[in-house]
């Protein structure tokens, strides 16, 4: 399973937009996702409940609350052992132990111009 974020220490820099737009090309590609939600207003499950409102959401992506480290480790230890192929974590902008955390076991897009 293969770990990615989108990180900006900057708000609103198209963190969650970048990330859905790479979820939605794999989902579309029938790859498996754990949408790891480690943004305290869960801007994904935002995304979600709009997208099924249009019955739009595809069932090869699941969401994770991951805002909390002890979270984060049940919840890879758990979409891997489940065999996702991809694990999308949506961070908050600026700095904490949870970015950190993120951080230290993922890929990381750079989103500077
Ligand atoms: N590539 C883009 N081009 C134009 N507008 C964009 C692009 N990506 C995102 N936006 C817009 O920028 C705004 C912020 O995007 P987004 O919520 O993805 O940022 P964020 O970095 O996740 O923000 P936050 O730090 O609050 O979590 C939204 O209104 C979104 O529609
Ligand atoms: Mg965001």
């Amino acid at each position: 399973m293969q770990l990615v974020t989108c990180c900006s220490f900057k708000g609103g820099a198209g963190k969650t937009t970048a990330l859905m737009g790479l979820c939605s090309a794999l989902a579309a590609d029938g790859k498996t996702i754990a949408l790891f939600e480690a943004d305290e207003n869960r801007p994904l499950s935002k995304w979600k409940e709009n997208a099924t409102r249009r019955n739009a959401w595809d069932p090869l992506c699941e969401i994770f609350i991951t805002d909390e480290v002890p979270l984060l480790e049940v919840a890879y230890e758990e979409a891997a052992g489940r065999g996702f192929d991809y694990c999308l974590v949506e961070t908050h902008h600026g700095s904490s132990e949870l970015n950190n955390t993120v951080f230290g076991d993922v890929t990381l897009f750079d989103q500077r111009p």
